[in-house]
């Protein structure tokens, strides 16, 4: 991903329910587009931007291996069901990989059985239910 796929990205975000301002968005990139343990891959046709996946290294835990999450992936509507979805997974397993990861984890919301049905397919199993608490603290 470079600076000039962003507006396809914000607007591919908003399918996911994620609006971003340019701006926002753009911050968010600058903050981690040259930090090692992020990755963002677009899959691209022309320039036309049609999906993409950003993977994290976990932060260090001492209860736990070293994990890569996926942090987003998303495919643009009109797209899916052509193994967009997968290159773009086992690109980013690839770079895991290459990281020395050994596990890929990804958090994904109970409403999406869709998206679950496709990391089914690709191997994933589900290894826990939880909830998530946050709080605004200013
Ligand atoms: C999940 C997603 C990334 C998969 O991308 P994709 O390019 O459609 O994936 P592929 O073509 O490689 O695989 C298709 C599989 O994904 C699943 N799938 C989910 N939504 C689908 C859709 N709208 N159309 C077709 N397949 C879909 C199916 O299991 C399908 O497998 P099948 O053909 O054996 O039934 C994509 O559907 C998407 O962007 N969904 C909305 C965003 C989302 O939920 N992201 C995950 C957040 S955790």
């Amino acid at each position: 991903m470079t600076s000039n796929d962003l507006s396809q990205v914000s607007a591919l975000a908003t399918q996911l329910g994620y609006t971003s301002s340019m701006t926002d968005i753009t911050a968010r990139f600058d903050s981690i587009s040259n930090d090692p343990s992020y990755a963002l891959f677009v899959a691209k046709s022309e320039m036309d931007v049609l999906g993409f996946i950003q993977v994290n290294m976990e932060p260090v835990s001492i209860l736990i291996d070293a994990r890569v999450d996926i942090a987003a992936l998303i495919v643009k509507e009109e797209c899916r069901g052509n193994g967009i979805g997968q290159k773009l997974l086992v690109h980013a397993e690839n770079w895991a990989k290459g990281q020395g990861i050994s596990i890929v984890r990804v958090r994904s919301n109970t409403k999406r059985s869709d998206a679950h049905r496709f990391y089914m397919r690709e191997g994933y199993t589900i290894s826990k239910v939880s909830n998530i608490f946050s709080k605004k603290i200013s």
